[in-house]
């Protein structure tokens, strides 16, 4: 990539619902068990919001924390990205409530759509931004309520997805040190896009619009299907990645990948001959939660020691849509 500077993470952080539904809640919701969602999944519990909770509030929560660990105030920020499919409201956007929530009165604001790609859809955001204004500060969020789009009587998705709001404030990388975001790789195929729908809501059946079934209103997904797109996309960025960088698997410290099924994790790590001690898995305790599932996992992989300064990071996601991302980056 062209330019003097060079944009890193400064600051991460994380906030989920403390409410926890297990598998075996799940047993006695829909013809499911817990045997059957550990081995297809690897899910064992996911986090989802009380009634009357909103998922700006956790939004809220992560970006203070990462502020906090970047020593950037909110007065400081240019920017909000927030990646998100279920925002608060469609008006304001999510973006808008942090803003306010966090007081950031000289930041402009913005949702960012891209299905479980978003996180880094936003980081790429910010990097040209940061490249082009490198005394900015820019935060990322990636912040799901998914559970509140579940339909809670299907068994092929209520048993995937839940949760979670991740942050990071994104700036210049000191010149000094080696680190930042190194390159991305963002992509979309539109022409499988009816694997994964959310129909109900938008601009072509308004809410309750008779002419679209109940069901239409929730997450619908044909999983088997999505998950052969998933595995070839996910390889085929993480390689092309690699290879125009002129890196091996070797130099990765460390894979996170999108946390949507233990199967695909699985898949990547062999297709890339990593040993298990470089791919990240949280999946078990928060199942897919969609745009906030990879700076959930960056940040607990953080907290247990498995990032240090200078590893080499490699993200990987896919999402409804399809989109694609990719993005490595010097921790
Ligand atoms: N409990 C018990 N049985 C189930 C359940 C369940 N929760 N769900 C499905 N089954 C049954 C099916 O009905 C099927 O039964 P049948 O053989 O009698 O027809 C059987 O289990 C196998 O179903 P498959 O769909 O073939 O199961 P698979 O091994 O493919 O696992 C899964 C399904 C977990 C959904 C998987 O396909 C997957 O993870 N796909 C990718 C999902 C994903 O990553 N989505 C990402 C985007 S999500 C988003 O963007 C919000």
């Amino acid at each position: 990539m062209n330019s003097n500077y060079k944009s890193a993470i400064l600051g991460i952080g994380m906030a989920v619902p403390s409410k926890v539904l297990t598998n075996f809640d799940l047993e006695k919701m829909v013809e499911t068990s817990d045997k059957w969602i550990t081995e297809r999944t690897g899910i064992k519990e996911r986090r989802i919001l009380e009634d009357g909770e909103n998922i700006s509030k956790y939004a809220i929560k992560a970006s203070i924390e990462a502020l906090e660990r970047a020593n950037v105030s909110p007065k400081e920020l240019n920017l909000i990205i927030c990646a998100t499919v279920t925002p608060d409201y469609l008006i304001p956007s999510l973006s808008i409530l942090v803003q306010e929530g966090i007081e950031a009165v000289n930041a402009g604001a913005f949702d960012l759509f891209a299905t479980c790609s978003g996180f880094i859809y936003g980081l790429a955001v910010a990097d040209q931004f940061i490249r082009n204004n490198p005394d900015w500060k820019i935060l990322v969020i990636g912040a799901e309520a998914l559970s509140r789009k579940t339909n809670w009587k299907d068994r092929t998705i209520c048993v995937l997805l839940g949760d979670g709001a991740g942050a990071v404030v994104v700036g210049k990388s000191p010149q000094s040190e080696n680190r930042g975001i190194l390159d991305f790789f963002l992509g979309a195929d539109g022409s499988r896009w009816p694997l994964l729908t959310l129909k109900g809501g938008g601009s072509c059946y308004a809410p309750f619009d008779k002419r679209l079934p109940e069901e239409e209103y929730y997450i619908k997904m044909q999983g088997r299907e999505v998950f052969k797109v998933a595995t070839r996309m996910m390889e085929k960025i993480a390689l092309e990645l690699l290879k125009r960088n002129g890196l091996t698997n070797e130099d990765i410290k460390l894979l996170v990948p999108h946390q949507a099924n233990l199967r695909i994790i699985e898949y990547l790590r062999e297709r890339l001959n990593l040993p298990k001690n470089k791919v990240y898995v949280n999946i078990h305790k928060y199942g897919n939660t969609s745009a906030a599932s990879i700076p959930l996992a960056l940040y607990e992989a953080e907290k247990e020691g498995k990032l240090k300064e200078g590893d080499l990071v490699l993200l990987v996601a896919f999402g409804g849509g399809f989109t694609f991302g990719g993005a490595l980056l010097r921790w």
